[in-house]
């Protein structure tokens, strides 16, 4: 468990940049997750994990791929509906472990019409990690109708790391520290919808200034026009210690090429 722990965090610096491709699980299509080869390999050197599913790892990457993989193994639903909360685990540990993964992530909805079936799923797949050394990340997934707020926040990361999640992915939000005093466990940020990428980096410094182990950014990396260098900057911030400006004017002289 430790060990696949630290080859996900890194022990020296305690923090993480993960890069998240798991999104079409749910939503079919998703621009520039359709050339995996040309869109995510440049990036995966600058990731310290990979957030994706079965299908991917299978059809999209290479077999030699030094990148942790962290695996997703929920989803049950899709965009076409009105209630995303409706999952259940799609992997089984088992499969997990022959896939080489270092962790597993699922999502938990709290506060939808299906909380305590993903609750349920999560508490699950924490009895089952614990028989194999499998870490769990649960994603406190957000639906339509939830305010991404601190209080709202707070108490689903708390009660994720309640029932055992080891890592906890939420949103940023205003008084982040409040949610990452509150949550005994690593907490990562997701980005959420493709934003410019000087607000993409402030996220990302103001989270780690409030506590945050690092981010698992998915579209605000992938879908920038200069992703490398995107990525390159939310790293200085995550493992470097640079600022938000430090990073910005980083990813600046790196898309100009100079
Ligand atoms: C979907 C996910 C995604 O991995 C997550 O949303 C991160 O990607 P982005 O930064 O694009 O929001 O867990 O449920």
């Amino acid at each position: 468990m430790k060990n696949r722990l630290q080859r996900i965090i890194n022990p020296k610096t305690g923090h993480t940049v993960m890069l998240a491709i798991d999104h079409p699980y749910f939503q079919g299509q998703v621009s520039n997750l359709s050339n995996i080869r040309e869109s995510i390999w440049p990036l995966l050197p600058y990731s310290d994990a990979v957030m994706l599913t079965r299908g991917t790892l299978r059809n999209s990457m290479d077999t030699g791929m030094p990148t942790p993989v962290v695996l997703r193994v929920s989803g049950g639903a899709s965009i076409l509906k009105d209630d995303l909360s409706d999952e259940e685990i799609t992997v089984s540990m088992r499969e997990a472990v022959r896939l080489n993964a270092s962790a597993v992530a699922l999502s938990v909805y709290v506060g939808a019409p299906h909380e305590k079936q993903t609750l349920m799923s999560l508490s699950k797949l924490v009895n089952e990690g614990e028989e194999y050394g499998m870490p769990v990340l649960a994603v406190t997934a957000v639906g339509r109708e939830m305010v991404r707020d601190a209080r709202y926040l707070g108490l689903a990361t708390r009660i994720a790391a309640e029932l055992g999640a080891h890592i906890v992915k939420t949103y940023y939000c205003e008084n982040f520290e409040k949610v990452v005093e509150g949550c005994p466990v690593p907490i990562v940020i997701a980005g959420g919808k493709k934003i410019p990428e000087e607000e993409a980096l402030k996220n990302v410094y103001e989270a780690i200034q409030a506590g945050a182990s690092g981010c698992d950014y998915g579209r605000n990396i992938f879908q920038s026009e200069f992703s490398v260098p995107m990525i390159r900057a939310v790293r200085s911030i995550v493992q470097e210690n640079y600022t938000a400006d430090e990073a910005l004017e980083l990813f600046n002289s790196l898309k100009t090429g100079k």
